[in-house]
């Protein structure tokens, strides 16, 4: 997957940018609050997903103009494809090689992204919805039906929840628990796993990836935590505490990814920098999985990740991503010496230039 050519018009602080990119490493430099990260966010959008700094479409557009306007032109499946997204009235549509799609979504399983941003140390850092979020988003962007499946489940689980609520002022109600709990642990069985197999697939090359940026002093290991180890019996068994409660107790809204390194929970445990290398490990998993998926290797987006990292790590990093399209983005290029044979841009107040 190669980016060729991106345009961007009225999209957050950049009025208009048009990138060429080269296909190996690309560096966007620039002081603080220049437009670096709004760049890299509109790549992003290509993916179909929603911005990764969970704006709201609205944000996205340039304060005071009425739309937002990105094309991108990509080499992906061997030939040359387009594809243009617009914001407007506060939603976002997109359109492939000049047919519209019915929602911006419909760009999923087209363009295949990883971002890391500074944010994402909440993968390790926060509480299961985030980890649980990421497999999610990883397993949409390569399963084909699992973001239906996904959302059939949410679906079901809304209805359940709203069932729980309703049965204290309505008893009667309760025998209908039966017709909710088998569908939800149907689809919430096809949801674990999903997830499962995943983790299954991304351990070894995360393993491999860490003991690479850790330079083999450190090990680390997934393990995915179910909430219920059968979510029919489980769902049944509480149906009274979840009755009490107004919400469904188990199921995989509940489960987590559990992260050790050297044997120890790296959210309790974890230092900063084991942190941010365990996520890092984890995207370039991602991106490796991607790639065995779909034959096609994702455009890399790191932003603000260099700067954090030491010169081992850096060499490291770099090595690893030279078959991948990469985006960096950077304050100051000089103090990345590894940086030398990528291509040179620098943002200004939302303008692009070549160097
Ligand atoms: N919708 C919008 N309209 C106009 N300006 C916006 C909009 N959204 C964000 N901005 C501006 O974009 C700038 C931030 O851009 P960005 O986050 O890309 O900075 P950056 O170059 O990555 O900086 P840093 O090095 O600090 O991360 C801020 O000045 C912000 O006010
Ligand atoms: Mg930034």
């Amino acid at each position: 997957m190669i980016i060729q050519h991106l345009e961007a018009e009225n999209y957050r602080n950049i009025r208009r940018c048009v990138i060429i990119p080269q296909n190996g490493i690309n560096i966007i430099y620039g002081k603080n609050a220049q437009g670096k990260t709004n760049l890299l966010e509109a790549v992003w959008l290509f993916t179909g997903g929603r911005s990764f700094r969970g704006a709201k479409d609205a944000d996205l557009i340039l304060q005071g103009e009425a739309g937002a306007k990105l094309s991108l032109e990509f080499f992906s499946g061997e030939r040359v494809q387009t594809a243009e997204i617009t914001i407007e009235n506060g939603r976002r549509s997109a359109a492939l090689n000049g047919i519209p799609q019915k929602n911006a979504s419909g760009l999923v399983g087209k363009f295949f992204s990883v971002i890391f941003s500074p944010e994402h140390i909440a993968l390790v850092r926060e509480g299961p919805s985030q980890r649980r979020d990421f497999i999610d988003a990883a397993l949409c962007q390569i399963k084909p039906g699992y973001a239906a499946l996904l959302a059939r489940y949410n679906r079901t689980l809304n209805q359940r929840n709203t069932l729980l609520k309703d049965i204290p002022r309505h008893a009667e109600l309760m025998d209908t628990l039966e017709i909710w709990d088998e569908k939800l642990a149907s689809y919430g069985e096809a949801v674990v796993l999903g997830r499962m197999d995943y983790i299954h697939k991304i351990r070894e090359p995360v393993k491999e990836i860490y003991a690479g940026i850790s330079q083999h002093t450190e090990t680390i290991d997934l393990t995915y935590q179910k909430s219920a180890e059968n979510l029919k019996t489980a769902l049944k068994a509480s149906r009274r505490e979840d009755v009490a409660l107004g919400h469904t107790s188990v199921g995989p809204h509940r489960d987590d990814m559990d992260i050790s390194i050297d044997q120890r929970c790296a959210r309790s445990f974890g230092s900063q920098g084991q942190k941010r290398s365990a996520v890092l490990a984890l995207k370039l998993a991602e991106a490796e999985m991607l790639y065995r998926q779909t034959g096609e290797r994702p455009v890399i987006l790191l932003d603000d990740v260099m700067s954090e990292l030491d010169s081992g790590r850096q060499d490291y990093l770099l090595n690893h991503l030279n078959s991948c399209q990469v985006f960096i983005t950077c304050c100051e290029p000089g103090a990345i010496k590894q940086l030398r044979e990528g291509a040179l841009f620098e943002m200004d107040s939302g303008t692009l230039i070549k160097k």
